[in-house]
């Protein structure tokens, strides 16, 4: 009796599962597939994908563990990195959706704004696998990518107002459309992760137990949480300019000194973690957070005063590796809260460099038919590429100044 049910059982699951793999099987013979590539920075990825936004199969190879042990990306390495990884990562992400080159109706592949050498491996893998399967080639803005990866999880409508921020990027946009952004504000100097990255390396916490094997922004999110902001006062940067862009350069200087001034108290030398890491992380996380805030609280402001955003769901998209960070979500809750927006963090592993995104991108072009190129046309990858129309200039003219907010955190 047992066995009969548990094999009558069976046999509906098996059953279920064809009809499953049926419908799963014509979805993607129907729908329009892609795939897409990345690799302009640190991080090989590719992504098999069909119109609707499934993701039909993907692989990543991250060389983070790689630039961590030099304290840096060098870019000749990446590009040893990406060439030896490209051809497997493609190969898995392909093997893993179970689609032919055949199959495919387009390649879309970053190819600006990046590492010159690193671009250049997707690019020129890319351009000889369009060739060969005779596929049509979609050029993808690294950034865009970015900024619209949050559609491809909940429908948002354009506009909306787009904060990145990154290990390498840190910009304030309005984006209209997939191919139509207003560049509002952007980093002076370095990026916030790149700072975080600094300060961490600063402070050895490779050597500290919980910090290892994760990035110096994670690193210094996670010492934070037991740390008194307050015992060290960094000055917020860029306080008198009321404009949209950031800087975190002069924080970095800021937090160097006091670590040499500390190390000089305790008398030990560079290099030794010193018994303030959790203060100094907190209060290092802090500024950068209040920094990141007030800048998307003055974004916001310009977009409501020219009329810029939706009065139905106004929404702020964050997205980028420091999107991760927990307390800089809080007090970027805290702006959206006040103003009245709704703030979407696509979850972590969608915030980071991978081929899902840009194959999704390339998803979004194939369905309006932008930037679709022949597999014949020359294409050439840009290292510096702006984001969209910069208003940057007509942000800093409105000078608009903030009313007072309180940033402060509590659990
Ligand atoms: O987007 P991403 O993977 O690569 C690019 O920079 O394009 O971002 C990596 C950056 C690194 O600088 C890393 O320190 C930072 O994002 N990051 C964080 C966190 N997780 C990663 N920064 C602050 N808090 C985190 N939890
Ligand atoms: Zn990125």
């Amino acid at each position: 009796m047992f066995a009969y049910k548990a094999s009558a059982q069976q046999g509906t699951r098996m059953f279920r599962a064809k009809i499953l793999s049926k419908c799963a099987f014509r979805r993607k013979m129907s729908s329009r597939l892609v795939l897409g590539i990345e690799t302009s920075c640190d991080e090989t990825g590719a992504a098999v994908m069909d119109e609707t936004g499934l993701i039909l199969g993907e692989s990543l190879h991250s060389q983070k563990e790689v630039h961590m042990k030099t304290g840096g990306i060098i870019p000749t390495v990446a590009q040893r990195l990406h060439r030896e990884n490209i051809g497997r990562v493609v190969q898995e992400a392909m093997e893993r959706s179970g689609v032919t080159q055949s199959q495919l109706s387009a390649v879309a592949t970053t190819v600006k704004p990046g590492l010159a050498l690193s671009l250049g491996i997707g690019l020129h893998f890319s351009l000889n696998f369009v060739k060969l399967h005779q596929k049509p080639f979609i050029p993808i803005h690294h950034m865009e990518a970015h900024a619209l990866t949050v559609r491809m999880l909940q429908p948002v409508v354009f506009p909306f107002l787009v904060l990145l921020v990154s290990g390498g990027h840190s910009l304030l946009a309005l984006a209209r459309g997939i191919d139509d952004f207003l560049l509002l504000g952007q980093t002076l100097d370095e990026a916030p992760g790149d700072t975080m990255d600094k300060v961490a390396r600063r402070l050895s916490l490779i050597k500290h137990p919980k910090c290892s094997m994760i990035s110096g922004g994670q690193a210094i999110e996670i010492l934070a949480r037991d740390g008194d902001r307050l015992k060290f006062l960094f000055k917020p940067p860029m306080g008198a300019h009321y404009d949209c862009n950031f800087s975190f350069a002069g924080l970095r200087n800021q937090v160097t000194m006091s670590i040499q001034k500390k190390e000089e108290e305790e008398g030990v030398e560079q290099g030794t973690l010193l018994s303030c890491v959790n203060d100094i992380a907190a209060a290092t996380q802090h500024t950068v957070a209040s920094h990141i805030a007030k800048r998307t609280h003055r974004a916001i402001l310009f977009c409501k005063a020219k009329d810029l955003l939706p009065s139905c769901n106004p929404t702020l998209v964050v997205s980028g590796g420091v999107a991760s960070n927990q307390y800089i979500r809080k007090i970027l809750k805290i702006v959206t809260d006040t103003t009245g927006l709704h703030l979407l963090c696509p979850p972590s592993k969608f915030c980071t460099d991978n081929g899902v995104m840009i194959a999704w991108n390339g998803v979004e072009r194939l369905r309006e038919g932008k930037g679709i190129l022949s597999h014949t046309e020359e294409v050439n990858y840009e290292p510096k590429a702006p984001l969209g129309v910069n208003i940057t200039a007509e942000v800093k003219e409105a000078a608009i100044k903030l009313p007072p907010l309180k940033l402060r955190v509590t659990d």
